[in-house]
């Protein structure tokens, strides 16, 4: 298919497959891929392991800026370290889901995880020239320079449904009913808070996955990229 150049920014709550979509777009076009969601996770793992209320933003934001976290940018490889730990697996845990928005509302902590995702962007561009960034704001605020920048959506069952699937794979027991309660909490916290609030950026291409299985978008988005002269 070609190598990717330059950045596909890809946006969108959660459940509509954004995940899987960024890395096996990443790995069939060569490129970084760079999960920013696991930044706002893994603070969030600090904040909770320090003991402070994510709804204290003061000291949320000096948590952030004291730790040291790493964040693998390997689609095929997704690691993330705090203090030297390997925490790939604790920042997909129910208390993180459920204090996460609360922790990325603070707009202290999306200065200095934007910075940094930035900084991760150009190194990556300059090494290997291409990069799948997945997020919420990515396409509004981290790349609006991206050439592609995509808006996922699916509807509030089909997202449920999938993060129920990705929950039991991990050996998480979880019913229907919460999962779509847990969804819908999220996106409504996201959705809503004051500093880069998830919205589609204007000149986002809107793709509805709700009918299409995982090959079928990543083929759809790779014709994107190469209608945009983004193949090489
Ligand atoms: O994509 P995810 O579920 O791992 O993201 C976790 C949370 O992080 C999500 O509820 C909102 C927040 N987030 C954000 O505010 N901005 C981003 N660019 C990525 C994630």
């Amino acid at each position: 298919a070609g190598a990717l150049r330059g950045v596909v920014a890809l946006d969108g709550p959660s459940g509509t497959g954004k995940t899987t979509v960024a890395r096996k777009l990443a790995d069939r076009l060569s490129a970084g891929y760079l999960d920013t969601g696991a930044m706002y996770r893994v603070v969030t793992l600090a904040v909770l392991r320090a003991g402070v209320d994510p709804a204290d933003s003061v000291r949320v934001a000096a948590v952030a800026a004291d730790m040291e976290f790493t964040i693998g940018t390997r689609p095929d490889r997704p690691s993330v370290t705090l203090a030297g730990e390997d925490v790939t697996a604790a920042i997909r845990g129910r208390d993180i889901n459920q204090d996460v928005s609360a922790v990325s509302a603070v707009p202290a902590v999306r200065e200095l995880l934007v910075t940094r995702q930035r900084k991760v962007i150009d190194e990556l561009l300059a090494e290997i020239g291409g990069i799948v960034v997945e997020g919420r704001d990515i396409g509004t605020v981290v790349a609006p320079d991206a050439p592609l920048k995509i808006y996922l959506t699916a509807s509030p069952e089909i997202r449920a449904a999938r993060r129920r699937a990705q929950d039991s794979a991990a050996g998480r027991d979880t019913t229907h009913a919460d999962v779509l309660a847990s969804v819908d909490r999220r996106d409504r916290l996201d959705s809503s808070r004051v500093t880069s609030p998830l919205r589609p950026a204007e000149d986002a291409v809107h793709v509805d996955t709700s009918e299409l299985n995982i090959d079928q978008v990543i083929v759809a988005l790779a014709e994107l990229a190469s209608q945009r002269g983004m193949l090489n």
